[in-house]
């Protein structure tokens, strides 16, 4: 979570802001699963937005019930109980066609979407009724134009420029979505910045000085909840002639990257998820099936969540949920072991 908030200020100076139009500047690490905001303003050198739970990070979630559109913990507090009508997870999805691995993926992790295709651009929608659709650039823009309000409220002015992260695998059609989304929600994009890119700059920025003409190694891993990426990057300090006196700068490389788009804390959440709704089922509460209620999966998606939280720090935890079906209490005790070996087997496998 650090590197991430660090990454959502580290963006600015990459993208060489200047301010002398007196403007504030946002920046928007959109994760999968959490957004974090930076902004910088004059007199402002950098500072982390606050939502308004006073919070750095906001989870990625849009809601829509009753003509009432939520953002973050609210959306994700009407996602349990209405679970069709709360939307996460989106950035695996932006620019995407219907018959791409990671939708399918999705639909296979969320069966409760009606997700269809878009005639014109062939890529996907959330169909809600006859008359409602969402296509994930304008969730995602209602979720950046979020992000350009808890900016303004820090900056205390408006705001209209960003520099956003993308995941440094996504394509040029990916990359043209996010644009897109951006562009909706009334942003000019002043550079989408590679995240491993980010990464590699945040650790080199405050350590410049102790480089020096032999290149230092580091190897970054950034697990979060879609994807996992390894970066090897080289730091060193370079001579450079461009003026009539030899100048030292120092110098980041990315030298390689590993990726895996489907390895992180989601898959894990999943499976946790899924292991527990055997369990209920096992116990023969009920004659119904839990894994058909959304409902239910919705409660035991996020119990699985506070399990997997709790399950990095302890050897065992119970997960616990009150009237989980037909008015039916789930409680299982569960083990890290349990936990560990269910992450084991490969996705692919
Ligand atoms: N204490 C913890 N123990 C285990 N997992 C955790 C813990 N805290 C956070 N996580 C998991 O880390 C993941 C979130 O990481 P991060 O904020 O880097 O994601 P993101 O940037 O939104 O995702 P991505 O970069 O994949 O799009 C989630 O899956 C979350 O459940
Ligand atoms: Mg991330």
């Amino acid at each position: 979570m650090k590197l991430s908030l660090n990454l959502a200020l580290l963006l600015l100076c990459y993208a060489g802001v200047s301010f002398v139009n007196s403007l504030a500047v946002m920046s928007v690490d959109l994760g999968s699963e959490w957004m974090k905001v930076g902004y910088v303003s004059p007199g402002v050198p950098m500072e982390i937005a606050l939502n308004k739970e006073s919070k750095r990070k906001t989870p990625a979630v849009l809601s829509f019930r009753d003509n009432i559109r939520l953002f973050g913990e609210d959306a994700q507090t009407v996602g349990v109980r209405f679970p069709k009508q709360a939307f996460s997870y989106l950035l695996d999805l932006i620019g995407k066609s219907i018959d791409h691995p990671l939708v399918k993926l999705y639909q296979k992790r969320f069966p409760h979407y009606n997700i269809v295709e878009e005639p014109e651009r062939k890529t996907i929608l959330f169909k809600i009724d006859d008359e409602t659709s969402f296509s994930v650039e304008e969730l995602i823009a209602q979720m950046l134009g979020k992000a350009k309000e808890f900016a303004e409220a820090g900056a205390q002015q408006p705001i209209k420029e960003c520099v956003l992260t993308v995941p440094g695998f996504f394509n040029q059609v990916e990359r043209k979505a996010l644009f897109q989304a951006a562009e909706l929600a009334g942003l000019k994009v002043l550079q989408l910045i590679n995240d491993y890119t980010a990464v590699a700059l945040n650790y080199g920025i405050f350590r410049s000085k102790t480089f020096n003409e032999t290149a230092q190694y580091i190897m970054f891993y950034d697990m979060g909840a879609s994807s996992t990426t390894a970066t090897l990057v080289s730091y060193q300090s370079v001579k450079t002639k461009d003026k009539p006196y030899v100048e030292i700068h120092p110098q980041s490389t990315i030298l390689g990257v590993g990726i895996d788009r489907t390895l992180g804390g989601l898959e894990m959440q999943i499976r946790l998820r899924n292991y527990l709704a055997k369990k209920f089922n096992e116990m023969k509460k009920t004659k119904n099936d839990v894994f058909k209620n959304d409902r239910s999966m919705a409660k035991l998606f996020k119990e699985a969540g506070r399990l997997k939280n709790v399950l990095s720090a302890n050897a065992e935890h119970p997960a616990q949920i009150e009237g989980l079906l037909d008015e039916k209490d789930f409680k299982l005790p569960v083990t890290r072991e349990t936990f560990e070996e269910l992450c084991q087997i490969s996705l692919k496998g």
